[in-house]
């Protein structure tokens, strides 16, 4: 137990090493000094952690952890992994495939957003590396399937930008009903248009939701602040956050909606979910807004319906072909053959898919994927993982000194784990887990009584095993 002499000495300890007085009013915490931490750090962990300690693991054979960070990601994930002690290296634009074949050799994680192609010719250069973070949503500047092949998962960040878009919406949908597109347009163009016909408060109007998942179930909450009331129609039974209410149908919505918001993901099923059948079951001089997919919505229909006032506005930040850099001249016929037609029309408000790019999503990002790579790294945890099993095992405990976990990537043949499984029965298997995803399985087991005269033999075995693809020991 610990005795109040010993509370008293490491306060002191404590205030010494962030440096900060007793009395001091504005004492701030920062991370205590490493000779602190030597010091008194694994009796602070043991006597005052309020969650039960873990035990920070280490990987056998690869060296300090070497990270590669290209197109400028965010400073919240440098600031994680340097927290780490990972050595970043950090580039503020993609690099050509020559200059990436040559940095990637080397790396155990790298970080891009959407500029770098991580081809199957890229990554069979990349010897140690053992996993890629995508700091954005996408993923096809990736090869997914030659990455699970060699054993490399790739993580992104789906949904760190859901508020983002779902603020964009709830502007859109008060821009909408005010015309401020055209009145703003009219104003930069010397034009005085003060006008109140067909301009509406959008409290008391029904706001229709479909697909209630991050981005639509967070609209619902803003929605109802601004008192609207809010209707949602999902393939899945959600509970409604508030008072929204779920409807049974698409056609139940778009009867009753006075906005019509998409929040569904690019499937078939949600091919053209919006075309001139759905427009005809909407209210007369409703309004049409899609932030999800471009393929969602089918564009001629909803021209045509603008054309005969059938839909009083439209917001749009998707399209089904988008240009793949920025500039201007970009968003044509050439791309998308009712390109002109689309910007003709009044109160039509048109975005270049910036629903969730802000730089609270970029932070977010930043943080998510920084925090998944780091987890994959240090612990082989998997989870959320986009071409690879997901498999997780609770973190070993702090006095757990002999545990070994073993992280087994292989072919996914009969046979394979009978094999592991006899080279581990030498110890006791605390933990075990495995996965498959296609061709790909993934073991992780948790061992224990291993020591460290064992761990390079363990490596060697498991090395030298058949369908292995890859293989870690952290201990
Ligand atoms: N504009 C942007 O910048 C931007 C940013 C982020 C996401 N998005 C897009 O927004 C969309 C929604 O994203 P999210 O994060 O809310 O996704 P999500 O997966 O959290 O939610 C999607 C919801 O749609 C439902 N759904 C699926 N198929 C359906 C169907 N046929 N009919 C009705 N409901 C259906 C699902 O059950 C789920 O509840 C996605 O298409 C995403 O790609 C766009």
């Amino acid at each position: 137990m610990t005795t109040p002499q010993q509370i008293n000495d490491l306060n002191e300890a404590f205030r010494h090493a962030v440096n900060v007085s007793p009395s001091s009013p504005n004492a701030v915490s920062t991370s205590p000094s490493t000779s602190y931490m030597s010091k008194y750090g694994d009796q602070r962990l043991r006597s005052f952690s309020v969650t039960k300690p873990v035990k920070a693991l280490k990987p056998f054979s690869t060296g300090d952890i070497k990270i590669l960070l290209l197109e400028n990601v965010n400073q919240t994930a440098i600031n994680i992994f340097n927290s780490q002690g990972y050595q970043v290296e950090f580039y503020k634009t993609s690099l050509s495939e020559e200059d990436l074949i040559n940095k990637i050799k080397d790396v155990h994680a790298i970080g891009i957003r959407s500029k770098t192609k991580l081809t199957e010719n890229v990554l069979k250069h990349a010897k140690n590396l053992v996993v890629i973070g995508c700091f954005c949503i996408g993923t096809n500047q990736v090869n997914l399937e030659a990455a699970a092949k060699l054993g490399i998962a790739v993580f992104n960040s789906p949904f760190s930008n859901s508020r983002s878009v779902a603020e964009l919406v709830i502007a859109e949908i008060i821009t909408l009903a005010r015309q401020l597109g055209d009145r703003s347009i009219e104003m930069h163009t010397g034009t005085w248009n003060k006008v109140s016909a067909k301009c509406w408060e959008i409290r008391g109007k029904t706001l229709g939701i479909v697909g209630y998942g991050h981005i639509g179930s967070q609209l619902s909450v803003l929605a109802e602040a601004f008192g609207m009331n809010v209707i949602y129609y999902d393939v899945l039974m959600i509970m409604a956050l508030g008072t929204a209410k779920q409807v049974p149908t698409l056609n139940d919505l778009l009867n009753q909606a006075d906005f019509v918001t998409l929040h569904v993901p690019e499937t078939p099923e949600t091919k053209h979910m919006i075309s001139t059948p759905q427009i005809a079951a909407m209210k007369d001089g409703a309004y049409l807004i899609n932030a999800s997919r471009g393929t969602v919505v089918d564009i001629p229909a909803l021209v045509d319906a603008m054309k005969i006032g059938k839909i009083y506005g439209a917001a749009l930040d998707v399209y089904p072909n988008e240009p793949s850099k920025n500039g201007t001249g970009l968003f044509s016929n050439e791309l998308n053959d009712w390109a002109t037609e689309l910007t003709s029309l009044r109160n039509v408000i048109l975005t270049p898919h910036i629903g969730g790019s802000t730089e609270e999503a970029q932070s977010a990002i930043g943080v998510e994927v920084g925090t998944v790579l780091t987890k994959y790294i240090n612990e082989g945890i998997s989870t959320g993982a986009v071409n690879f099993p997901e498999v997780a095992l609770r973190a070993l405990d702090l006095d757990q000194e002999n545990s070994v976990r073993v992280l087994y990537i292989h072919q996914n043949v009969p046979g394979v784990l009978r094999t592991v499984n006899h080279i581990l029965a030498n110890y006791n298997i605390e933990k075990q887990f495995s996965d498959s995803r296609g061709e790909i399985a993934y073991l992780m087991a948790d061992i224990s009584d291993v020591n460290s005269a064992e761990i390079k033999d363990l490596y060697e075995h498991l090395e030298n095993t058949p369908n292995k693809i890859s293989i870690r020991l952290l201990y």
